[in-house]
């Protein structure tokens, strides 16, 4: 596998071109970004760990019939994905009430939800990412009807399955972001699960194990990505 050209540069990832026009190689960075990167600083080591949490979620994923973009892992901070066309929508599902749901709604963090809420958000750094519903996605040719659908209901099954693979491991999934791409005529889960795009809270005792840590200024950063880490692959 030959590395070639970077082919795009975001805030946590780069994506460098292979010899397979299939395929690219999606690198993790350590720099971190909130609030639409009005706070910007890095965490150490957190694209190592980034990239193993996204291999691990992502393998026990594809092993639950979600189709993925993950290839294989290639090193420490490289994944080997499917070369797909982002869907410019970023697809939230919340099963607890914390960040802009509280800020934006008034509601209290860690209110229990009678079910979950999937939000659309314009994925548009420019725009602040502005919430949409799926009138605006089709009107605005985001995506077409059947691809919207097929999104939605990968995302509620991820959500399932998520919510089990972490529960198990002592940690409750308050929400995550997902991120889909176009491969050959085919809708597939993209981009990184990771504590970047997920709320993860310790069961019990409610330490946050996510980038909240960094968002908030809550201290210990790196200490909750490790204990994601450990957790989700045994080490
Ligand atoms: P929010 O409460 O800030 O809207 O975030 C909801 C979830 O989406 C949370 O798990 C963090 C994740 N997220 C991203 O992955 N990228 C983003 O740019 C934003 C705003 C949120
Ligand atoms: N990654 C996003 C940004 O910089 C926001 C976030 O994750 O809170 O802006």
């Amino acid at each position: 596998m030959e590395k070639r050209e970077k082919l795009y540069e975001g805030k946590a990832k780069i994506l460098y071109a292979t010899d397979n026009p299939d395929t690219v190689i999606q690198y993790f960075k350590d720099d971190a970004t909130a609030f639409n990167a009005k706070k910007k600083g890095t965490i150490d080591e957190k694209g190592v760990m980034n990239n193993s949490i996204s291999c691990k979620v992502f393998e026990f994923l594809a092993q639950n019939g979600i189709p993925t973009h993950l290839v294989k892992k290639l090193s420490e901070r490289e994944m080997l994905v499917k070369k797909v066309q982002i869907v410019q929508i970023e697809v939230i599902i919340r099963n607890r009430a914390a960040g802009s749901l509280c800020r934006n709604y008034g509601v209290q963090e860690g209110r229990h939800l009678a079910r979950p809420i999937l939000e659309l958000c314009y994925k548009n750094d420019s725009f602040n990412d502005p919430l949409m519903n799926d009138d605006h996605v089709i009107a605005l040719g985001l995506a077409t009807e059947e691809e919207l659908r097929t999104i939605k209901r990968l995302t509620l099954q991820v959500n399932e399955l998520m919510k089990k693979f972490f529960l198990a491991l002592n940690i409750e999934l308050i929400d995550f972001k997902l991120e889909f791409g176009r491969h050959k005529g085919e809708i597939l889960l993209a981009d990184e699960i990771s504590p970047d795009t997920c709320r993860l809270w310790e069961v019990g005792t409610g330490n946050r194990l996510d980038k909240d840590r960094f968002r908030n200024d809550l201290g210990n950063i790196k200490e909750g990505y490790q204990e994601v880490l450990k957790r989700v692959t045994g080490k």
